[in-house]
């Protein structure tokens, strides 16, 4: 083999290589950043808690809530569309959250979270509502 073809061969394998990392090693969410960004909203975008409870007792609060309780939310995440995992039913829900709105509830939620929230503010923010 030349030495360009050999070049070319380690090119091909190093590329491969990188790609396999890529699909196999997804960005990972670290829940305790995503519950900062939960309770504290980042780059400008608005706390989740602005509008969202995460607890049982927040049920029996009375009033009207203008957005969905959380709490136990990675138990029915899964089964709210069908076809769609509870990972991606959440990121769908924040980075589109016009595109199922649950029912009883209008479509109020902020709509720029796609824009705002880097791809590792939104695999936190997974990482932490899977734990509720
Ligand atoms: C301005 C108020 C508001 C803010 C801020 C907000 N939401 Fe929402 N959210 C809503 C409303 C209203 C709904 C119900 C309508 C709908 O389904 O789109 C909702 C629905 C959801 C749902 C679907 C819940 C279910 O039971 O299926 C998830 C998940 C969610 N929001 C997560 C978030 C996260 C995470 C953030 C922060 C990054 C956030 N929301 C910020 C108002 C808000």
């Amino acid at each position: 083999m030349s030495r360009i073809a050999l070049v070319l061969a380690l090119i091909v394998v190093l590329l491969a290589a990188c790609n396999q990392k890529a699909l196999t090693n997804p960005v990972t969410g670290d829940p305790a950043r995503g519950a900062e960004i939960f309770h504290q909203g980042v780059n400008g975008a608005p706390a989740c808690a602005g509008c969202h409870t995460t607890s049982r007792a927040s049920f029996t609060r009375g009033g009207i809530s203008i957005a969905p309780n959380l709490s136990g939310l990675s138990q029915r995440a899964g089964s709210r569309i069908e076809g769609l995992s509870a990972e991606q039913y959440l990121f769908n829900s924040i980075t589109s959250p016009g595109s199922f709105v649950v029912d009883g509830f209008q479509n109020l939620m902020y709509g720029q979270y796609a824009n705002q929230l880097s791809r590792q503010d939104l695999a936190d923010l997974l990482a932490y509502l899977m734990t509720l």
